[in-house]
């Protein structure tokens, strides 16, 4: 198995689904029921991987285009398979991700303008092998996403939006249909959630498909390779 014994499952989707209040209420449910649950982050996410998030979410490495935040996100990427989601998974745990390699896919190779097979090369390096069992894709109109990031970002008392939120709707919105073509192509392992109903909800469909995974993990990895 590509990625151990344990489950892998990332969440993606653009700015303002919800992300991360869904993975914080997942992990308390898979607790409540027995799982060994480890909870993590990209970028970022180990010591190494961290250090280059604020380089990246800034805005540093902006002026050095799009490759270079590429390839950095990737070092980080790789840093943090190796050193957290790799060992989670060989000691049997569940590995949530809030973001993983598809928001390269969609924000360096879609809206970056970055050929996608630099992305997959990339990629081939940054996640050694380890593919996610389960992705949760979060979906809304880029619009209210970015309300809601920005109504967010005003609660918290935060700095303003970081280097990816400030760019203009229209790439918001390419990035909604990027995700939603990764979606189409990998039915296996992904999974469209509507992300514009009521917190409630959306959290009580994620633990039912994940549910389901950690149920049947064999069997969703049989029917992605069929699909191959
Ligand atoms: P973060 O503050 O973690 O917020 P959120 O996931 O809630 O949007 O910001 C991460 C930002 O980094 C986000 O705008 C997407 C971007 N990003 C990429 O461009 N490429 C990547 O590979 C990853 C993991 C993130």
């Amino acid at each position: 198995m590509p990625s151990g014994t344990g489950l892998f499952v990332t969440f993606e989707g653009g700015e303002g689904a919800g992300k991360s209040t869904q993975i914080r209420r997942l992990a308390e449910v898979l607790r409540a029921r027995g799982h060994d649950v480890v909870l993590t982050r990209e970028p970022g996410g180990s010591p190494g991987a961290e250090a280059v998030r604020h380089v990246l979410l800034s805005g540093a490495a902006e002026t050095f285009g799009t490759r270079m935040e590429a390839i950095l996100f990737a070092a980080a990427r790789n840093d943090h398979v190796e050193e957290v989601i790799r060992p989670g998974l060989s000691s049997g745990k569940v590995v949530l991700c809030d973001r993983f390699m598809d928001s390269s896919r969609v924000y360096q190779g879609v809206t970056g303008n970055l050929e996608s097979e630099f992305i997959e090369a990339l990629q081939r390096v940054a996640i050694n092998g380890i593919v996610p069992d389960c992705t949760l894709i979060l979906d809304l109109p880029a619009k209210a996403g970015l309300e809601r990031a920005r109504r967010r970002g005003a609660a918290g008392g935060h700095a303003g939006p970081d280097r990816f939120e400030k760019e203009e709707l229209e790439t918001h919105e390419k990035r909604r249909e990027a995700f939603l073509d990764i979606a189409a192509r990998e039915p296996d392992r992904c999974r469209v959630i509507d992300a514009t109903r009521a917190e409630d909800v959306i959290a009580a469909e994620i633990v039912e498909v994940v549910w389901q995974r950690l149920a049947h993990p064999a069997a969703a990895k049989v029917a992605e390779a069929a699909h191959e």
